[in-house]
């Protein structure tokens, strides 16, 4: 910068005349006019307003004029930056404006467009429901046996001591398959694949077997004509009820947590002797019947303390004799549960309805993974 100099001719400071200053102000203010976007702005803003730009250079030299002529170099200047930066600060708003419309425009998602993003799929809660079942049973050396869900009327029936007379091969519960005289079912109940693997292994035996089976029942809240049974059995030498009431609190525990168990209730059915009807202690209220605050009954037991769970018993030996298995060597147990009702109670559900119509949403509900 130069310093003050009185002698200096205020006409040599080429920078400050009038004319000059009018023109880098016109100048600046055709560039601002002109820029197209912000980042030509930020230039124009560099070049004409920064601290490199002629007007702040011509500043810099009013200290090089004489006193009198300082003050209105100094206006002048001062005039031309001020409508420069205005001028900036109007297109800067403008631009911006322009910007924002501009990407509104270009940012719009057309929702209704069809997405490239798939839904996962995931499994079906009965069948993790069944998976997990059959792991507890692995995880205690059983294996999982199948069979079909077309059967032998013979197997379904007739081998698990369910004579012509019984009442469960009326046509009421039973699907019959066409023509008749071919004696085949859609099974009522997983207990076939107990003689089909007592017919097909040797003992000792330990398996489980998941599987859907087939009643003619009404379609509503509480029934389904196709739902899932979880079938257990064991034939080994010296198998007692010991074991099984040991296998089933077991079994349990696992699926409802830490400490339920069961109790039996003796019953029958033609396949044990002698026979119960398991109930699982309420997970819930641990069976006092009552909800937390003790005012009211369960919801999940309703005030019982227990839920019905399913059958089971020690293995008939007529059923061991149709099987082809010795009874004066080996015994065994078995027992049946369901596994849509496992589920609903578990789960707190009241209409099973949801559980065989698809709808994916109330699938997700329950955690499904792949
Ligand atoms: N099959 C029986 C039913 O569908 C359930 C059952 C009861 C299975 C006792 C068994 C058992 O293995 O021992 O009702």
């Amino acid at each position: 910068m130069s310093g003050p100099n009185t002698d200096y001719d205020p006409v040599e400071v080429t920078p400050l005349k009038a004319d000059q200053v009018e023109e880098m102000r016109e100048a600046a203010l055709a560039a601002v006019a002109a820029a197209a976007d912000l980042d030509a702005l930020k230039q124009v803003r560099l070049d004409h307003a920064g601290d490199r730009s002629p007007l702040a250079l011509a500043n810099r030299e009013i200290g090089a004029l004489p006193p009198q002529a300082r003050k209105e170099a100094g206006q002048r200047v001062g005039q031309a930056r001020g409508a420069i930066n205005q001028a900036i600060a109007a297109r800067e708003a403008v631009l911006e404006a322009e910007h924002e419309e501009r990407m509104l425009v270009e940012e719009t998602v057309d929702v209704s467009l069809p997405t490239t993003r798939r839904r996962r799929g995931g499994r079906h809660p009965l069948t993790l429901q069944s998976d997990l079942i059959a792991d507890l049973f692995v995880a205690m050396g059983y294996e999982v046996a199948e069979g079909p869900v077309v059967e032998a009327e013979w197997l379904n029936f007739d081998a698990l001591n369910l004579g012509p007379d019984h009442p469960a091969r009326t046509l009421q519960d039973t699907f019959w398959a066409e023509p008749p005289e071919h004696h085949i079912v859609l099974r009522t109940q997983t207990s076939p694949v107990q003689a089909r693997t007592m017919l097909t292994r040797k003992p000792p035996i330990y398996v489980v077997c998941p599987g859907r089976v087939f009643r003619t029942d009404e379609y509503d809240a509480t029934h389904s004509p196709m739902f899932h049974q979880v079938e257990g059995l064991v034939v080994d030498e010296g198998i007692t009820m010991a074991h099984l009431k040991g296998t089933l609190d077991h079994f349990a525990s696992q699926l409802f947590g830490d400490g339920i168990t069961t109790r039996f209730r003796p019953s029958f059915f033609p396949f044990t002797e002698p026979s119960a009807e398991v109930d699982v202690r309420c997970f819930v209220c641990r069976g006092t019947g009552m909800d937390e605050e003790g005012a009211q009954s369960c919801r999940t037991c309703r005030g019982e303390g227990w839920i019905e769970w399913g059958g089971c018993g020690v293995v008939n030996p007529r059923v061991l004799i149709a099987c082809g298995v010795d009874p004066d060597v080996y015994s065994g147990f078995a027992f049946g549960m369901g596994i849509d009702r496992s589920f609903m109670f578990r789960h707190d559900l009241e209409d099973l309805r949801p559980l065989f119509e698809g709808d994916v949403r109330f699938s997700s509900a329950f955690g499904t993974e792949i």
